[in-house]
């Protein structure tokens, strides 16, 4: 099966009122990870690789791991999707090598970093629209900020600094014709998101169920929804890692989420700390190893078991085989039939 547009299986996601993990990659343990978690579940899947991630893996690597992925994994639904475009050009260049999904993260300038005006974040998403639509690729935009900072990326402080405004949010999908929404309810990237169990103080359901009930037909995406389970942080420290105590977004305040238009659910943080628990215990337990494939298998399994209990959670296992791939022709197409504002 030709990798997917992400646009099919978030309206089949919708249909069925389940939600989908998009989990990133760098490397080829991690799609080898993925790829088999999702055919144990049967679900489809999103695979998404950020622009670091692209550079770490020289993009035309990450694409040929994906071909294969497609190759090896015909029964499933996958899509690649550019996780945090900066800008126009970094979105272009995902779809000319083969992307199937972009997010126009115009939330923030083009350095990642300092908060953008309605204007310019309206005006960068409806050119990525423009320019994805016509070849039918999905464009995922964003409106508030996260907090938090992955690899230079994210406007860093706490996640209730910008909060989604949801009129602006109602106004913004009008304007753009966006086919996903990230929104921001309080969450922040990586494993630091709250210094106790969130409560609504500060992760922000009421302001998602708001936004879902102005946008009922919009796929909202929730990012920086890794749980960070203590399981998974006391293996590390147990075996010589020196993680903060930290809190992340519960899978019950996940699930609600789902009930409430989430379709797509961004989980990086915890597949790194199951990855990074099992080469920690490896190199502790047998410092005499030194084959890498003797740690990284082992972390290859803890990733997939993760993904795993997600893809179970969120609802999306079991729908692989619930319908054909719409060509990404098709969906160009049909994107010529949708008026924008
Ligand atoms: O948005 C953040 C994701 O966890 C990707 O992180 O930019 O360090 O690859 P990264
Ligand atoms: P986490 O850091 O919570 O895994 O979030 C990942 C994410 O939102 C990627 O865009
Ligand atoms: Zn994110």
């Amino acid at each position: 099966m030709a990798l997917v547009s992400m646009r099919q299986l978030l309206d089949e996601a919708a249909k069925g009122g389940y939600g989908i993990g998009a989990f990133n990659v760098n490397n080829m343990e991690q799609i080898q990870s993925i790829m088999e978690a999702a055919r144990e579940t049967k679900s489809p899947v999103i695979v998404q690789a950020s622009r670091g991630a692209r550079a770490y893996s020289q993009d035309r690597f990450l694409y040929h791991l994906m071909m294969a992925a497609t190759e090896l994994y015909p029964e499933i639904p996958t899509v690649l999707h550019l996780d945090h475009g900066n800008s126009p050009e970094t979105c272009k260049s995902a779809i000319e090598m083969g992307f199937t999904s972009v997010m126009m993260d115009g939330s923030l300038m083009p350095d990642g970093k300092t908060p953008s005006s309605f204007e310019y974040n309206v005006q960068v998403t409806k050119e990525v629209v423009e320019m994805a639509h016509a070849r039918g690729v999905t464009v995922e935009a964003e409106i508030g900020c996260l907090g938090g900072i992955e690899d230079g990326h994210g406007m860093g402080g706490d996640g209730l600094d910008h909060l989604t405004d949801p009129a602006q949010a109602e106004e913004f999908v009008k304007l753009t014709g966006c086919d996903a929404l990230a929104i921001a309810i309080g969450t922040s990237h990586g494993a630091y998101k709250f210094s106790r169990k969130p409560d609504g103080e500060v992760l922000k359901m009421d302001v998602l169920i708001e936004i879902h009930k102005r946008l009922p037909e919009t796929h909202l995406v929730m990012h920086g929804s890794s749980s960070v389970p203590q399981e998974l942080q006391d293996i590390i420290n147990k075996y010589g890692g020196k993680l903060k105590p930290t809190f992340g977004v519960p899978v019950e305040e996940i699930q609600l989420g789902i009930r409430n238009g989430v379709r797509k659910v961004n989980v990086d943080t915890d597949n790194r700390l199951a990855i990074t628990g099992a080469i920690r215990k490896v190199f502790m337990e047998a410092p005499e190893k030194f084959d890498p494939r003797d740690y990284m298998k082992p972390a290859r399994e803890a990733m997939k078991k993760v993904v795993m209990e997600r893809m179970v959670q969120f609802g999306q296992a079991g729908h692989a085989g619930d319908y054909e791939p719409i060509p990404l022709e098709q969906m160009a197409e049909r994107y010529k039939t949708m008026a924008v504002a």
